[in-house]
């Protein structure tokens, strides 16, 4: 399947230039905690994002977390202090954060869930359609720092 195709249409809250916070972490998968485990986690992030205006992006893979959090700042960080609470993983590690009048990286995804190995085919599509020149550079970054993580680094093709 082509993780493009599920893009919605509809862009989720203030769409547009206005003041964005992002955040990234990753996180060990408590022991035992299986993908359909992770399909309901997902489910549960999907409903209840778009009211508080979050979107973003969540990689699963070797038992390894990786999340990617836009949305206004308070509604991040009341996010945040749940998902660090939350014992379906730990070890959780913030890598990055800034606030900035950008864009949405991913303005229809209320949390999707990518395959490690569709991760890099995500950003790259994402990209070469980014007018924004600060958004170009989250995204170098991210797939930079995906690139030099567990997650992206495996001896993949
Ligand atoms: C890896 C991971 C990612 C999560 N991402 C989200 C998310 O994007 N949105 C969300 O509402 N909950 C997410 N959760 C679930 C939250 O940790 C928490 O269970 C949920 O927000 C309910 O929290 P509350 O009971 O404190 O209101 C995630 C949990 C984990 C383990």
């Amino acid at each position: 399947m082509n993780v493009i195709d599920s893009m919605g249409d509809e862009p989720i809250g203030n769409f547009g230039l206005s003041s964005l916070y992002h955040l990234t972490y990753c996180s060990r998968a408590a022991a035992g905690l299986d993908k359909p485990a992770v399909d309901r986690l997902v489910a549960v992030a999907q409903r209840r994002n778009p009211a508080v205006g979050i979107t973003g992006m969540l990689v699963f893979g070797s038992g390894i977390f990786f999340q990617w959090l836009e949305g206004p700042r308070d509604e991040v960080i009341k996010l945040m202090t749940s998902i660090k609470a939350d014992t379906r993983h730990d070890t959780v590690v913030e890598l990055t954060e800034s606030e900035e009048v950008r864009e949405r990286l991913f303005p229809t995804w209320a949390m999707e869930l990518v395959e490690p190995d569709d991760v890099r085919a995500v950003l790259e599509d994402a990209l070469s359609s980014v007018d924004d020149e600060k958004n170009a550079q989250a995204l170098r970054r991210l797939l930079q720092q995906i690139e030099s993580s567990e997650i992206g680094g495996a001896d993949k093709g």
